[in-house]
């Protein structure tokens, strides 16, 4: 089993390079396969959920070819079956981008129901009502969804609630509809945007992403496109959190600053220095932290997948904070592995009351998932002395190369899967 093993208490200083955006690369690479002709997608990260879902994929029948680490070439004119496995859908929940785009293509697409997350319950019945209001018949049997139509016919959506997944999903599908479509209260998010523009390089007909009214022509065919992918806000943000909770000085690069304004925000707030550059940010932190009040928000409020990366830093800065979690039931689960290295924090119902503390212990702790093991990390390398983060295997979905990335800014962190690994580790450190 691996494990991150960590000495705390250096602070990070240098620069760091951002990689693609997971959240628009999953639903991007499953618009792929919308066109016969062949699709190249660049800046695509490295990650295992990419990899999970390229595996679905070629599972279905598209041809997949890996030109280097950050690149594919996509060609779905092969596809010879509709239905996606559970055993796709349960390594990840986003391969039902599969559905909006087999469905859009063939009128037809059969993708397991995604069962229960670690954040909380996450229904799709969003995505449903937007498949039926296209006029597709959606069935839900043995767990398996069934979605589809003689016709996909433009119309008028209302999401009752902001989705990320919905408003993409309904996108896709709805470009390939008859006619005009509208999504209202559609999701802003900057990786709804970029779906939005790759469909469009594809010869779809969208406009109005990134507001909340979504309105689509739907088109008969899509065609190739090179294509590449928007830097990842959220990894960006636990770099610059990481900065922050090691007294650091942090350039983070390849991002858009506009994309991090929330947490450039929330940083400012605590006494960072937050210095924006052209496609990159630096963060100071070299005064004392202090505490402050975040709730998570949908874009351009502040990111659920931003919120256990802050608590870790807040756990270290005076005063008392309050974090209100909006959009995930279950999203506090890191708090008790926090507290362990010495934190004080209580949760009452979505809301986590953090008393500052002077500073983390290094501890054993265990990664509940994928942003909340970030935030463990982002604890272990403020800690004084040596923690150990398990279940990584959740981390290294979404993070590429993140002990790499934060050794190069000077961390003491390297990812051991023996007890003798681990011994060598604190040989060397000693
Ligand atoms: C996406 C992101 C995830 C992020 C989340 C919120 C991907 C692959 N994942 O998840 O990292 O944390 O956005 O920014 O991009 N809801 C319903 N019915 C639905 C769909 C959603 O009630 O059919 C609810 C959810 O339970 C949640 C809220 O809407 O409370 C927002 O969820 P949504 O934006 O859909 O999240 P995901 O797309 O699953």
């Amino acid at each position: 089993m691996e494990q991150y093993v960590i000495k705390g208490g250096t602070p990070l200083v240098g620069e760091v390079e951002i990689s693609g955006a997971k959240n628009a690369a999953l639903a991007i690479l499953a618009a792929a396969i919308m066109t016969d002709e062949t699709v190249t997608i660049e800046n695509l990260p490295n990650v295992r959920d990419i990899n999970v879902l390229l595996d679905a994929m070629e599972g279905i029948g598209a041809n997949i070819e890996r030109i280097d680490t950050h690149r594919v070439k996509i060609n779905g004119s092969m596809i010879h079956d509709l239905t996606v496995a559970y055993e796709y859908i349960k390594k990840i929940r986003a391969s039902y981008y599969l559905l909006g785009a087999l469905l859009g293509k063939y009128r037809r697409a059969e993708v397991a129901l995604p069962g229960g997350c670690d954040i909380g319950s996450r229904p799709i019945d969003l995505h449903l009502k937007g498949f039926r209001a296209l006029g597709a018949k959606v069935d839900i049997q043995h767990g398996l969804i069934t979605a589809s139509a003689d016709k996909l016919i433009g119309s008028h959506i209302y999401l009752d609630k902001v989705s990320v997944g919905a408003t993409i999903n309904i996108m896709m599908a709805a470009s390939m509809a008859e006619g005009k479509t509208i999504i209202e209260n559609a999701a802003k998010e900057p990786h709804v945007v970029d779906v939005a523009n790759f469909l469009n390089s594809m010869g779809a007909n969208i406009r109005g992403a990134g507001t909340d009214v979504i309105r689509i022509v739907g088109v008969s065919r899509l065609h190739r496109t090179e294509y590449s992918i928007i830097p990842d806000q959220i990894e960006a943000g636990t770099f610059m959190f990481a900065a922050a909770a090691t007294k650091g000085d942090v350039t983070v690069k390849n991002v858009i600053p506009k994309h991090l304004e929330a947490t450039t925000a929330k940083l400012l707030e605590i006494g960072c220095e937050v210095e924006e550059l052209d496609d990159a940010v630096r963060v100071v932190a070299s005064k004392p932290l202090c505490h402050t009040q975040v709730t998570t928000l949908p874009y351009p409020g502040f990111p659920t997948d931003m919120q256990p990366q802050m608590s870790a830093v807040l756990a270290i800065s005076g005063g008392t904070s309050t974090v209100t979690e909006s959009i995930f039931e279950n999203r506090f689960k890191y708090v008790d592995e926090l507290t362990r290295m010495g934190a004080q924090i209580k949760v009452e119902s979505n809301i986590a009351i953090i008393t500052g503390v002077g500073g983390y212990m290094g501890a054993r702790v265990s990664a509940p998932d994928l942003r909340a093991g970030a935030a463990l990390v982002i604890a272990g390398l403020a800690a004084d002395g040596i923690t150990t983060v398990d279940d990584i295997y959740y981390i290294e979905r979404g993070y590429e190369e993140f002990e790499t990335k934060l050794s190069e800014l000077g961390a003491q962190i390297e990812k051991v899967s023996s007890e003798k690994e681990l011994q060598k580790f604190k040989l060397k450190i000693s």
